[in-house]
């Protein structure tokens, strides 16, 4: 856990809000029973079944960054953190591994995700998810705005929508990305990381997106990001109540 503070102390993120990352960790449970001693970040007996509790414990280490609106991350530039809420659980569960495993290399998300257990990850997984039905939105599968002509060619040189889905919300498979309405900044970071390789600190080894990033220059990827940001989507930042 020291270390986990280290990392993300030592890595410049910057709040628009002014809200320490030291602010963030889990309130000790109002209801412990009496002989629990510790605070919830205690190690709990691994076999119980999720209770709400734990996993609002599991999450506030994650709410600093992704449950506050605008929170911006300055590493490897200004961008904004991305959105998980509304996100499909077995993506954020296969996004934390490819962080644990280093295959995204993302200094503090590893950390985070080396920090998590496999129960922690389905349990914090099932959390986010469940934003989506909480946000009341059906996305409709007919794109909400239509690209113009130099961006559709793009989409159609790589398929885009043959894997991210109808209106880039609803993938072929729980495990691709929603990427639609996510953050136009981010997601032009996301694309240029597939791009990069032989960096020990940035860049994502994904076989599937690598192939289809490298295909395209910085500027169209910029010009992606920025049409498939502006669809409509189930993600969201869902403040949580101690940040509202
Ligand atoms: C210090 C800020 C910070 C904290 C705390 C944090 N994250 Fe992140 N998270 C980020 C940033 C920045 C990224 C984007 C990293 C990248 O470029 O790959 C990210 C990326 C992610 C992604 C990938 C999203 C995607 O669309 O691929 C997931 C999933 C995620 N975080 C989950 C979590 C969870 C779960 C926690 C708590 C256990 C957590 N994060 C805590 C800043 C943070
Ligand atoms: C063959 C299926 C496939 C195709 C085609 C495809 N993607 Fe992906 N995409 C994926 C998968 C799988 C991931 C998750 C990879 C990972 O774990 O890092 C992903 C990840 C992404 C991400 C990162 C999302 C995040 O939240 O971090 C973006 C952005 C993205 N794709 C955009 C695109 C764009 C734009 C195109 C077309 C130019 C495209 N994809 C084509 C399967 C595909």
């Amino acid at each position: 856990m020291n270390k986990l503070l280290t990392t993300l102390c030592g890595l410049a993120v910057a709040s628009v809000t002014g809200l320490a990352l030291a602010q963030a960790p889990a309130a000790p449970a109002p209801a412990a029973p009496a002989q629990a001693p510790a605070p919830a970040a205690a190690a709990k007996p691994a076999a119980a079944p999720a209770s709400p509790k734990s996993v609002e414990a599991k999450v506030a280490m994650c709410i600093g960054c992704h449950g506050i609106k605008g929170y911006q991350a300055s590493f490897p530039e200004v961008y904004k953190v991305p959105m998980i809420s509304g996100q499909s659980a077995k993506y954020i569960v296969a996004a934390l591994n490819a962080y644990k495993a280093g295959d995204r290399k993302h200094p503090t998300m590893r950390g985070i995700a080396e920090s998590l257990s496999d129960q922690d990850m389905t349990d914090i997984a099932g959390f986010y998810e469940s934003h989506a039905k909480d946000s009341g939105k059906t996305v409709p599968d007919k794109q909400s705005r239509e690209p113009d002509a130099r961006v559709a060619a793009l989409l159609q040189k790589a398929a885009c929508v043959s894997c991210h889905g109808a209106n880039f919300a609803k993938p072929i498979d729980p495990a691709y990305p929603k990427i639609a309405g996510q953050h136009a900044d981010y997601m032009f970071v996301a694309l240029k990381a597939y791009k990069t390789e032989n960096n020990p600190a940035v860049g994502r080894n994904n076989g599937v997106m690598g192939a289809i990033a490298k295909q395209f220059s910085n500027a169209e990827l910029k010009a992606l990001s920025n049409y498939i940001s502006s669809l409509d989507s189930d993600l969201s930042v869902k403040p949580e109540s101690r940040f509202r």
